[in-house]
């Protein structure tokens, strides 16, 4: 008896604390009589940049690291000699040939003994690691030229750290005294457990000097392409429904100096015709993803590209004059479009062709330069007004967007940025609600919660969707919007920017909640924004309801950015009738700081369920942190 009074208590106490964790119910109005605005079809793309070993070491599936011997002025950097056994040898960053102007250095191994069973040459250790796969074919090739009585045969391998296994080999039967590519096909069988700890090695049996340049291990790519990209990382873009995408860059537009933008005609065609170029990220880029590859990307997505182009400017505070100084970039902008978008009976479209792509990629979107803002010698809008007279001369129907503010000639969009703390945009959804709808169309063109690291987490993600439930309901004019940055390698020594959407390592890669949160937004995007009225709910609840009017569907995002539930009495005006069973989306976290990382990818995944109680009006309790999508079928 006394037992039972106990329980009894218990169990009565814990309904008044369960009771007071609890917000009051709040009311939401949602008005279907008629919509305030159409949504933007476009709303949601991808924004990239060779950030964070994004390319090589992440989308890029090439294994070599610094494959061209252009990443260190000083050694070989990633690279290692092998000397089985008895064998010697030594090997040097060779600055004085290479297989072409454009990649002048080579890696000279000089071997003084080696036989079949003491084999001597080189390994590369990868980008933190290499992933094998069981039965997948990696194709090898290189540039290599030999002296010394050195003639061939070479081996290429990939190997296991742990225990030496060959993971899969070929032959390379002759080597010549003149620089040539050799290609081989590295067929691995089985490989029991795959993981990133395997390295590859390029060794010779015979005494003499080999020179070796542009080292390639290519993984399979994404729907097999040549040249293509890392098939996990491009599953995980498409999942998030994305309408664009936009190319190169950020900061890697731009460059810490001038001679090192990312100059377009640079990384197009053969990759002995590519320089490489180092980044304003502290490390060199390969430009394997050169222009090409960038909108093969989109065109594997089913995306259009967001084509940004140099405008003078780069980050240590260096600018070109707008005038004479100008024009060859200007010029260089036009021939990239061209090169983009031009038929194959143009110069540009030509080349494009040659490069392998002769149907012409479709582009509406230019911009022109990156974060000007930052340009404290105030020339943009003098180098604005020259890129937008010469493109619109030329292609009227571009629209052209800015990166700032500018007054010599009104832009068709401005590019904001915003990277945030959670309250920041918590307390900022309601930013675009009053702006001029005369002026520029807006592209929110990077964005983010920074929170979390190397990616965003649960606090990062209902940040993020609070502001995406203000960028929709004023997606008639913000037309577009993408999240920055969207890849990290995880790996220690990877990262130079938190809060990145997607991680990964050699082997295998992760959605952060904030990844889950634009999926969500995304999936339920609608054509039609429906006013919503909040009434007596806490700071941080948040809404945005849109419809899909040929499907006869209201979609409701709903973020409860507060660590008590919260009950919600929602009442549609303007319909009639409503199925009772909607599909629930739910992505929630038990505090701000639970995330998903790469150890534990899972911890927080958007869960699909079934409410059978929707109406014209219902009552709907949504738990503590949690992001969710109602999509409610209603006549
Ligand atoms: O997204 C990271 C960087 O932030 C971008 O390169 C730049 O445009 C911005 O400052």
């Amino acid at each position: 008896m006394k037992i039972m009074q106990e329980g009894a208590l218990l169990s009565a106490s814990f309904f008044i604390v369960a009771a007071a964790l609890a917000q009051q119910p709040a009311t939401l109005e949602i008005d279907a009589q008629k919509p305030v605005a159409h949504v933007s079809p476009i709303l949601y793309g991808l924004m990239t940049e060779e950030i964070n070993h994004s390319y090589d070491g992440g989308l890029y599936p090439d294994l070599i690291r610094n494959r061209a011997f252009m990443d260190d002025s000083y050694g070989p950097h990633g690279w290692v000699l092998i000397e089985q056994g008895n064998a010697r040898a030594s090997m040097e960053l060779d600055k004085s040939t290479g297989p072409s102007t454009a990649i002048p250095r080579s890696l000279k191994v000089t071997i003084q003994t080696a036989d079949a069973k003491n084999q001597a040459g080189v390994a590369n250790t990868g980008y933190w690691g290499m992933a094998v796969r069981g039965n997948e074919t990696y194709l090898c090739s290189f540039y290599a030229k030999s002296d010394g009585g050195m003639t061939g045969p070479m081996t290429a391998r990939l190997v296991s750290d742990r225990t030496g296994a060959v993971l899969a080999e070929a032959t390379i039967p002759a080597i010549t005294g003149e620089w040539q590519q050799y290609k081989v096909a590295l067929k691995a069988g089985a490989v029991p457990v795959v993981s990133a700890e395997n390295h590859f090695e390029l060794v010779a049996r015979h005494a003499g000097n080999l020179y070796l340049s542009l080292v390639s291990v290519f993984s399979p790519t994404y729907h097999d392409r040549k040249n293509g990209l890392r098939p996990d990382l491009m599953e995980k873009m498409a999942a998030m429904h994305p309408k664009f995408l936009r190319l190169p860059g950020g900061n890697y537009l731009e460059g810490d100096h001038i001679p090192e933008r990312f100059e377009w005609k640079k990384t197009i065609g053969p990759w002995v015709g590519r320089p490489t170029h180092i980044s304003p990220w502290g490390y060199h880029s390969s430009d394997g993803m050169g222009l090409l590859e960038f909108l093969e990307w989109c065109e594997d997505l089913k995306i259009q590209p967001v084509l940004a182009v140099y405008a003078g400017y780069s980050m240590k505070q260096e600018h070109v004059e707008p005038g004479p100084e100008l024009e060859p970039y200007v010029q260089d902008a036009l021939d990239e479009i061209e090169y983009v978008a031009g038929d194959t009976n143009t110069k540009w479209g030509a080349e494009r062709a040659k490069d392998g792509h002769s149907a012409p990629i479709p582009l509406t979107y230019v911009e022109i330069g990156n974060e000007d803002w930052f340009d404290r010698s105030n020339s943009y809008d003098g180098r604005y007004a020259q890129f937008y007279k010469a493109i619109k001369a030329r292609y009227p129907q571009l629209q052209l967007i800015a990166t700032t503010p500018v007054k010599s000639v009104k832009p068709d969009m401005i590019d904001d940025h915003y990277y945030r703390s959670a309250t920041e945009f918590f307390n900022d959804t309601h930013h675009y609600d009053k702006t001029d709808r005369s002026g520029p169309k807006i592209f929110v063109g990077e964005w983010a919660t920074r929170e979390g690291a190397p990616t965003p987490n649960m606090g990062a993600a209902l940040g993020d969707a609070a502001w995406m439930t203000g960028m929709e309901r004023n997606s008639d004019l913000i037309v577009m919007a993408s999240y920055a940055p969207l890849l990290t390698n995880v790996n220690p020594g990877a990262l130079q920017w938190d809060t990145d959407l997607i991680g990964y390592d050699a082997v295998k890669s992760y959605g952060s909640p904030s990844y889950y949160a634009q999926v969500i937004f995304a999936e339920h995007l609608g054509n039609q924004v429906l006013g919503a009225q909040v009434a007596d709910a806490g700071s941080r609840f948040f809404v945005s309801s849109t419809r899909d009017a040929a499907a006869g569907k209201i979609y409701l995002k709903i973020v409860n950015g507060s660590s008590l539930s919260q009950t919600i009495r929602i009442h549609f005006n303007g319909v009639t009738q409503v199925q009772n069973e909607a599909r629930l989306t739910t992505l929630r976290g038990n505090t701000p700081e639970e995330t998903n990382s790469i150890g534990d990818p899972g911890r927080i995944l958007p869960v699909v369920s079934t409410i059978h109680n929707a109406g014209t009006s219902f009552e709907h309790t949504m738990p503590p942190y949690s992001i969710q999508a109602l999509d409610i079928q209603a006549k």
